[in-house]
């Protein structure tokens, strides 16, 4: 069954393994690069430093994917800023082998300083904010003022904010980091996610009047495609307008 396809890949993800950086040459890297600059055709005027990454359903390669580009972003020199806005299941602290210490909500809860705040991987080149010590008020920390204030302050110190997000369909979460990003980009793992279930989630995105600024096809079965038989594939796609991208999604 789908559902329980996704727990156990849950189970088994491997996030200490940025596949851009350990196989640069792997057609997953290079699926990975052809993002990047897709990114940045949309980008070309700069007004986007703030990106969230979300998905209908989880599992869908959201963080798999925000770390893969924070490290091509910071090999060409910028820097970049990874923050963990998936407070419910937090995966950034496992990309990093870093503890969930010392994060977004320790900050916002005034028990650490902004000194403390950020980590940086010196082998990435990627500076990460973790999602720190669980809470039950979640949506009241997405919405508190100083989180706005620092998504600011970071959008002066860095050239590009990522923040990895839950996925909209479930709770409201995404919608409330949508208001802290200038453009969000939308992640459809191939196999999995239904046109059902990806309508009603950009159908919420845009009643939200959520600026989608293109959407990234993962874990595009490439056997089906009939290239090479790769467990592990990437495809991508821009479009500027969401319905045209699914039409021919079953
Ligand atoms: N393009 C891909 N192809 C195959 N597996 C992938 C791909 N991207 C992510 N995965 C795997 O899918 C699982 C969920 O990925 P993850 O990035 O945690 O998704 P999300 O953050 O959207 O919940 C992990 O086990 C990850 O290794
Ligand atoms: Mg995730």
């Amino acid at each position: 069954m789908r559902r329980r396809k996704l727990f156990q890949k849950e189970r088994t993800a491997q996030y200490d393994y940025i596949v851009s950086h350990e196989q640069p040459l792997s057609f997953v890297a290079e699926a990975f690069q052809k993002a990047l600059v897709n990114l940045e055709y949309v980008n070309i005027d700069g007004n986007l430093k703030v990106i969230q990454f979300t998905s209908s359903l989880a599992g869908a390669g959201k963080t798999t994917f925000v770390s893969n580009l924070a490290y091509l972003i910071a090999k060409k020199g910028k820097k970049v800023v990874i923050v963990d806005l998936d407070l419910r299941k937090p995966k950034i602290n496992r990309v990093f082998k870093a503890a969930n210490e010392n994060g977004l909500t320790d900050y916002l809860a005034g028990r650490i300083n902004y000194d403390k705040l950020i980590g940086y991987s010196e082998k990435l080149g990627i500076n990460y904010i973790v999602a720190g010590e669980r809470t039950t008020a979640v949506v009241n920390v997405l919405e508190a003022q100083k989180l706005k204030d620092l998504i600011a302050r970071l959008k002066t110190e860095f050239d590009y904010v990522l923040l990895d997000s839950p996925p909209v369909i479930a709770v409201s979460d995404a919608l409330y980091i949508s208001r802290l990003a200038d453009g969000v980009l939308f992640v459809v793992a191939q196999n999995e996610a239904k046109r059902a279930v990806i309508n009603e989630a950009l159908k919420t995105l845009r009643q939200s009047n959520v600026n989608v600024i293109g959407s990234v096809f993962t874990q595009v079965d490439l056997k089906e495609n009939d290239i090479y038989s790769y467990t592990y594939g990437y495809g991508y796609g821009y479009t500027s307008s969401d319905k045209e991208a699914f039409e021919e999604k079953e």
